[in-house]
């Protein structure tokens, strides 16, 4: 019956993808990016779709696998996503997970009865259809989804209407307190859903599911790997440039390290990166950008001085956006200045190397987050300039950045850096821009990141920083009275910079902080910190 079911997939004959790729389909919310991960992290590479994308555009992109995620909306909303239910025909395996079971159920011909009883939070799962062994707590079940998983885990619930009925060729394969069909599949067809999450860490054995419908149910290897991904980069960059030259702009962060990095692998001296130094940056930065590039790597690096150039640009200007905007125009014309010097050099350029990520990227198939991201990463050539695109990091999540970063030898402190805005310390200085300023900010900056970075060995702040505001206070030291600045310290929790919560450091740490900076830093006579989360505040000052 398999076979039957196969011959009649419109799964074009031509696939054969070198790389496996199990799509996830969006039904809206966060559930999709993290079931992508959670499958990423069982070392199958997995991409995100919208729900609604037709059953030919699927098949035209040859997936090895389909999962269906939650969603927000109950599948009776007049708004509610649906999938074309002629991806059932495809042959594809297919794992759905809450709202996914349900649009299986409605799809196939069960029954989701409107209940007023819903489910949330932690259930005990019954797995059914075993054949019991003498222990209890192993439990041995037919459903290879259910292999490994211990009778009575805990799993975690989050609906209102669920299965009433399994659809003809279904058999229900566990329930809980509240849920008769907690999972149900038709494994002739290779199809499976739970009306449980197995993404979230809540659910005991989730990761133990995922990866028994990926190796067991749909036959992968666990093949995508840091090696791999490097791998199949370089040959795709060596493919797409040719003997072309690329540019890249090095700011030391750990996407443009991470490219940088990736791009001189591929194509060596091919490749140009540009490293504009315009005295924004934080203590000891620029040395050690330019070490790590041109000593470790042996990149081809224009470290460019312009920190004059700068501090006359910005002179009296106070107005954060004006700041912005002068800072990001600048940048560009001395970049796109070098491509120019490269091309009068014999070396005309026709990459532009950007370090996009996935998440800029995904499409989400609900309404509310129809739109396709900003590409905030993309950059507004000036009139009459052309490049074309090269984004080598456009399939990945940020911590998988990280862990290639590793794997292609970048140090710690370059893969760990915490987020630094493009605008640099002019962001973090209120008001006008001296070096004055600068020279104070970079000294207590430093000694902020210090304390904490030896205090924080799990990485459990976020982002931490020193602000200059534009007043005086009076103070006294020594017997002298003073009339210094103050500096304000930020420090904060968050998981993805959108919102934030303000760190609570130990008092200790806050004051050894204050100390330092009062003792080492001339013309600072007073340390405060910021008890502001985003929202009401932003993480940065301006
Ligand atoms: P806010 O201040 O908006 O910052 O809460 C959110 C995150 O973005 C960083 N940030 C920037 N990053 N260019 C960047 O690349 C910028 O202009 C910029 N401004 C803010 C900020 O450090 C925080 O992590």
């Amino acid at each position: 019956m398999r076979e039957d079911t196969q011959s009649r997939s419109p799964v074009p004959e031509t696939c054969d993808p070198i790389q496996p790729t199990v799509l996830v389909l969006d039904f809206g919310a966060q559930y999709a990016q993290l079931i992508a991960r959670r499958v990423r992290e069982a070392r199958v590479y997995s991409e995100i779709v919208p729900a609604t994308i037709s059953a030919e555009e699927l098949a035209a992109r040859c997936p090895a696998a389909l999962i269906l995620s939650g969603g927000p909306a109950s599948v009776y909303a007049p708004e509610a996503p649906h999938a074309d239910p002629r991806i059932f025909e495809l042959g594809i395996p297919i794992l759905g997970f809450c709202y996914g079971i349900q649009e299986m159920a409605i799809a196939l011909g069960g029954e989701v009865p409107h209940t007023d009883l819903g489910e949330y939070g932690f259930a005990e799962l019954t797995l059914l259809g075993a054949g019991e062994s003498e222990d209890d707590n192993a439990v041995r079940v037919a459903s290879l989804l259910f292999e490994g998983v211990s009778q009575g885990s805990a799993c975690w619930m989050s609906h209102r209407d669920s299965v009433g009925t399994v659809p003809p060729g279904f058999v229900a394969t566990a329930r809980t307190g509240q849920t008769a069909v907690a999972a149900m599949e038709d494994p002739v067809r290779r199809l499976y859903a739970t009306q449980f999450h197995p993404e979230v860490a809540h659910t005991e054995y989730g990761q133990q599911i995922i990866e028994n419908f990926l190796y067991k149910v749909a036959g992968l290897e666990p093949s995508w790997t840091m090696a791999s991904i490097i791998e199949t980069t370089v040959a795709d960059v060596r493919a797409q440039v040719g003997d072309a030259h690329v540019i890249c702009a090095l700011s030391g962060g750990v996407d443009s390290s991470v490219v940088a990095a990736l791009l001189h692998r591929a194509i060596g001296e091919q490749l140009t990166c540009v490293f504009v130094d315009h005295g924004l940056l934080r203590k000891d930065e620029p040395a050690s950008v330019v070490k790590v590039f041109r000593d470790q790597f042996q990149v081809d690096l224009r470290a460019l001085d312009v920190q004059d150039r700068y501090l006359a640009l910005l002179a009296g200007v106070s107005e954060p956006e004006e700041k912005r905007r002068l800072i990001g125009e600048e940048f560009w014309k001395i970049f796109f200045e070098q491509a120019q010097a490269l091309a009068e050099g014999g070396k005309p350029v026709q990459f532009l190397a950007q370090g996009t990520l996935y998440p800029d990227l995904i499409e989400s198939g609900s309404k509310t987050a129809a739109k396709i991201k900003s590409h905030h990463n993309l950059i507004p050539f000036p009139l009459g300039v052309h490049f074309e695109l090269i984004e080598p990091l456009k399939a990945l999540f940020k911590d998988e950045v990280r862990q290639l970063g590793l794997e292609l030898g970048l140090p710690e402190h370059i893969v760990w850096r915490q987020p630094f805005p493009g605008p640099g310390l002019a962001v973090r200085i209120i008001g006008d821009i001296t070096q004055e300023k600068l020279d104070l900010l970079r000294e207590a900056d430093a000694i902020v990141r210090e304390e904490i970075d030896a205090w924080d060995s799990e990485r459990s702040v976020w982002q931490y920083f020193a602000v200059l505001p534009d007043i005086r206070s009076v103070g006294v030291m020594g017997d002298e009275r003073t009339y210094g600045h103050p500096i304000i310290i930020r420090a904060v929790s968050s998981a993805d910079a959108m919102t934030a919560d303000w760190a609570r450091l130990p008092a200790e740490l806050l004051a050894k902080m204050s100390n330092r900076i009062i003792n080492e830093v001339a013309g600072i006579n007073r340390v405060v910190y910021d008890i502001t989360s985003k929202p009401p505040g932003t993480i940065e000052w301006e």
